[in-house]
């Protein structure tokens, strides 16, 4: 939610910051802009609505001189429409210092009032605008812009990661975050700033992650990081695990498209290093101690998204293996309800970014309810895992496409994992048992590998299917979560109604929705290792079929139960039921990427999202 670059040394900046952007526009595409301290010494902003390119175009038409000091900025809309005047930078100290923001700054409005009772005019809409007055005008008063960041941040009430330049101080970009995220690239002879080590990622893989209310100066020649009184702060440099290129389209019309063809490298690499023999044995987890995961005695998943729905398949697996009550909650919903918490229970929380700010608040609360927290993540360094008692990363490499694929498959994998981790440090799961799963994961990569080839016959369909309306999704036990990422898929990117339903469910009311041609897909569960939800699912599949509806079955090979009632089939690999959701989902993430495809839409950057959301 809102990207944010900035960049000191000796390179051409306007090159640095746009490749940056383009890295970070998943964050937020609503409008985009720079500001840059040229040679001259002039600070120059261009800035304009829309996605990247119409600030490229700007930037053809009317250049900005050669600098090496900048800031960039890609925004989701919050306070103030998508218009020129809302974008950053914005403006303060008579045009002298740039400043950029993400997140929301509650009392912008007595801010407000303060600055126009002073005289000065605003141009935008924006609570940025108003932090950029502020800053301003203390910079005026103390020619020195981290004694200005000292004395305006702790004024403010929300969230921010601000990133300022002043002209009178070319060489340095001040930064400080409170509840938004914030990482420094540092390069030779040049640094960099970013809301994610995506935003430097081509020019240095050497990165630092800024912690929580501290203050970060950037030169081409050093960093340092203080708290927001001052005093130093010591920082740890990590490595970032992929390169440039993993976070390149390629040859791929889209990410999506490209991230769904990495799923079964997300797979084996998130298990990769975690079996030894036929057991699962997780360091990150070992390292809370045996008694501690023996003696919980709950466990909530909270997570928002398609990441929560990856927890509720996770949750039947890991109360199977480890005989514990799981229950999954929505992040924004759970710390409203006054959870019942205790020294016993534990939370894992699940989140691809590890910064969307619903998952971090009700992380924040469990800790300070004193219970144990366990980060599924899947990128480095995020604030969510560095929050945690533990963090189990999921090894899916940065994921650009807003709408959510080799992740989700990567979180499922990762809970089971944490599932079979449990089940043996607990003794409820049976070395026979923990053999088999471990078994599945040794032929999954192969097996999703296999189910990204239904891609042709499922563009056909989609092809077939390009007016439809409405959609609905049909699934019984894990079956039920994939049914509604399957929905969600559709309604973020192709923008269809979609609905998913758990198929037992339909008779007490959705049944009513089936007309003729409705299309509805059925995940169709394994006959050979769910017998009795199989032959359930087939009685639901004739029942809309009696009612008109269209039914695509998405069946294991050479189950042929449903052929006389299915006006498509979609075949997978053979898997055990409880990994059946990692193939299924598959191809109704094709769907609703070809079904958007065919209406023209932009697959990667839906309408109104933005990837990680770091605004409650
Ligand atoms: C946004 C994205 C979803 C994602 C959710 C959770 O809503 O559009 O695709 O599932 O955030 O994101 P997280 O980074 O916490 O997994």
């Amino acid at each position: 939610m809102c990207g944010i670059v900035g960049y000191v040394g000796p390179n051409d900046t306007v090159d640095v910051l746009i490749n940056g952007l383009r890295r970070l526009e998943y964050r937020g595409y609503d409008s985009a802009g720079i500001a840059v301290v040229d040679e001259a010494g002039d600070l120059t902003v261009r800035k304009r609505s829309g996605k990247l390119a119409r600030l490229e175009e700007l930037l053809s038409e009317s250049p900005v001189g050669e600098g090496h000091t900048g800031i960039g900025h890609t925004r989701w809309a919050t306070h103030g429409g998508p218009t020129d005047a809302n974008a950053h930078p914005h403006l303060g100290d008579n045009g002298k210092l740039a400043l950029i923001h993400n997140g929301i700054v509650e009392n912008f409005a007595e801010l407000r009032a303060e600055l126009e009772a002073a005289g000065v005019t605003l141009e935008s809409e924006t609570d940025t605008e108003v932090v950029a007055g502020i800053l301003g005008r203390e910079f005026a008063r103390l020619g020195d812009l981290e004694a200005a960041f000292r004395a305006v941040v702790p004024r403010l009430h929300g969230t921010f990661t601000l990133l300022a330049t002043h002209r009178d101080e070319p060489g340095k970009i001040v930064a400080a975050r409170h509840h938004s995220p914030l990482v420094v690239g540092l390069g030779d002879g040049e640094n960099f700033l970013g809301s994610d080590v995506a935003a430097f990622v081509s020019f240095t893989r050497r990165a630092v992650a800024v912690n929580e209310d501290n203050i970060a100066i950037i030169t081409p020649d050093g960093v340092r990081v203080t708290d927001f009184a001052g005093a130093p702060v010591e920082y740890r440099e990590f490595e970032v695990e992929w390169d440039a290129e993993a976070a390149d389209k390629g040859g791929w019309s889209s990410f999506m498209a490209k991230e769904i063809n990495e799923q079964p490298e997300a797979v084996a690499n998130t298990v990769r290093g975690r079996i030894e023999g036929d057991h699962v044995v997780i360091p990150e987890l070992e390292a809370l101690g045996d008694d501690v995961l023996r003696g919980i005695d709950r466990i909530i998943i909270i997570a928002c998204g398609t990441a929560s729905y990856a927890g509720q398949v996770g949750a039947y697996a890991i109360e199977q293996w480890a005989r514990i009550p799981v229950e999954v909650q929505l992040s924004h919903e759970f710390r409203y309800r006054d959870p019942v918490l205790s020294d016993r229970t534990m939370v894992i929380s699940v989140s691809q970014s590890g910064e969307t700010m619903d998952t971090l608040m009700a992380v924040k609360y469990a800790i300070e309810r004193g219970v144990k927290t366990v980060s599924v993540c899947n990128t480095q360094s995020a604030t969510i895992p560095r929050e945690s008692d533990a963090a189990v990363y999921t090894h899916a490499g940065p994921e650009v496409a807003v709408a959510s694929t080799k992740a989700f498959i990567a979180q499922i994998t990762a809970l089971y994992l944490i599932g079979l981790h449990l089940g043996r440090v607990r003794e409820t799961l049976a070395p026979e048992d923990s053999a088999a799963a471990v078994a599945q994961f040794e032929t999954l990569p192969e097996k999703v590998r296999e189910a990204v080839e239904t891609h042709d016959q499922i563009a056909q369909l989609a092809h077939w299917m390009a007016d439809t309306r409405s959609v609905l999704f049909l699934g019984r036990h894990v079956g039920y979560p994939i049914a509604l990422e399957g929905a969600l898929k559709l309604k973020e990117i192709a923008y269809i109604h979609a609905e998913g339903f758990a198929a037992g469910e339909l008779k007490h009311g959705p049944i009513a929705l089936i007309d003729h041609g409705q299309p509805v897909f059925v995940l169709v569960p394994s006959p050979r290792t769910a017998p009795l939800m199989h032959s359930k699912i087939v009685s639901n599949i004739q029942e809309i079929r009696a009612r008109g509806a269209r039914v695509i079955a998405v069946v294991e090979k050479g189950d042929t139960s449903v052929l006389p009632y299915a006006d498509d089939v979609i075949r997978l690999p053979l898997a055990d039921a409880l990994f059946e959701p990692l193939l299924q989902v598959v191809p109704l993430q094709w769907f609703a990427l070809e079904l958007s495809t065919a209406k023209g839409l932009d697959v990667d950057q839906p309408r109104n999202l933005a990837k990680s959301v770091t605004v409650e």
